[in-house]
């Protein structure tokens, strides 16, 4: 595999996130299905998604994604039902991806073929080592301002696999402790949005880990998510400027988020979380389209 030890250290140039079109990577779900129980959701439900159900809701929200950013494809592989989550492929900014080390062998045999996606399109490719693991973007998500990483341990990720994070991007990393196992991945319960704001379920973390977001974020910016609307994965959201694409909220939290000036949109996803995900599981963000990140990483 030609691809580079995680010690190396590559310069900070975070200024320009704001001014890139948005531009996300997805995974048609022709293969997907529930095969097997690595969290909470997927118990009970195994084979119990409809692919043809699934298929129409993932076509409404890649529609929906399409109306504020680029999408990009990655082919389904056979034996990767879990692959529509490309969130989990990995970390990528500024042309750089931190390829995912998954925690679950279940998991392992998406490695190659995201690695091989962002190699054909150019990217610096880094891999994790297989005994920190890492799961992407599910545990790893940047503060809007890019300021900052926001990176999850506990269920997956293994919390020494964020000091390597901190030397790729030259970046600042907080650590949180997820310590409720519906909430497995960072992006089930925290959300940073635009404008400053950051969207989460508190239950989901350990007091210190409150206490980080809550010296980040100002009380004015912080959006508390209900029970009932955190197991509908609402933290599971895709934001992009003023819009939020998330699964079916109550009408309270969509009204907290309209009153901020953020203009939402629902796309219903119950295929997808008897797998335990939704709208930003299914999502993986590139900095850049993948074409002028080919061309510009220098
Ligand atoms: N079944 C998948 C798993 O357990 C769901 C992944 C959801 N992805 C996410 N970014 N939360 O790994």
């Amino acid at each position: 595999m030609s691809t580079q030890p995680i010690e190396i250290t590559t310069p900070a140039i975070l200024a320009n996130i704001a001014s890139t079109p948005a531009a996300f990577l997805m995974c048609p779900p022709k293969l997907y299905d529930v095969n097997y129980v690595i969290n909470p959701w997927m118990a009970g439900n195994v084979h119990a998604s409809s692919r043809t159900r699934a298929a129409e809701q993932w076509q409404r929200l890649y529609e929906a994604v399409t109306t504020i950013a680029n999408v990009q494809l990655v082919e389904p592989q056979p034996g990767s039902p879990d692959m529509v989550f490309t969130a989990n492929a990995g970390l990528e900014r500024n042309g750089t991806v931190a390829i995912s080390s998954f925690f679950h062998p279940e998991r392992q045999g998406e490695e190659p073929h995201f690695r091989r996606w962002f190699q054909l399109a150019g990217y610096t490719v880094v891999d994790t080592p297989r005994t920190t693991p890492f799961e992407g973007e599910g545990d790893a998500l940047f503060s809007t301002d890019g300021t900052r990483l926001w990176v999850g341990y506990g269920p997956r990720t293994d919390p020494s696999s964020h000091n390597p994070l901190r030397k790729i991007w030259g970046i600042e990393v907080t650590s949180l402790h997820l310590i409720d196992p519906r909430f497995y991945h960072l992006d089930t319960c925290f959300a940073p949005l635009a404008d400053g704001y950051v969207m989460y379920f508190p239950e989901a973390f350990d007091k210190a880990s409150r206490a980080k977001i809550e010296a980040f974020y100002p009380a004015e910016k912080r959006i508390i998510v209900s029970e009932s609307d955190a197991i509908c994965f609402a933290c599971n959201a895709i934001n992009v400027d003023r819009t939020i694409i998330l699964n079916n909220i109550s009408s309270d939290l969509r009204h907290q988020l309209e009153s901020r000036g953020f203009n939402i949109i629902e796309v219903t996803l119950t295929e997808f979380l008897k797998a335990g995900g939704a709208a930003k599981c299914l999502v993986m963000k590139l900095s850049r389209p993948e074409r002028e990140a080919a061309n510009s990483v220098s």
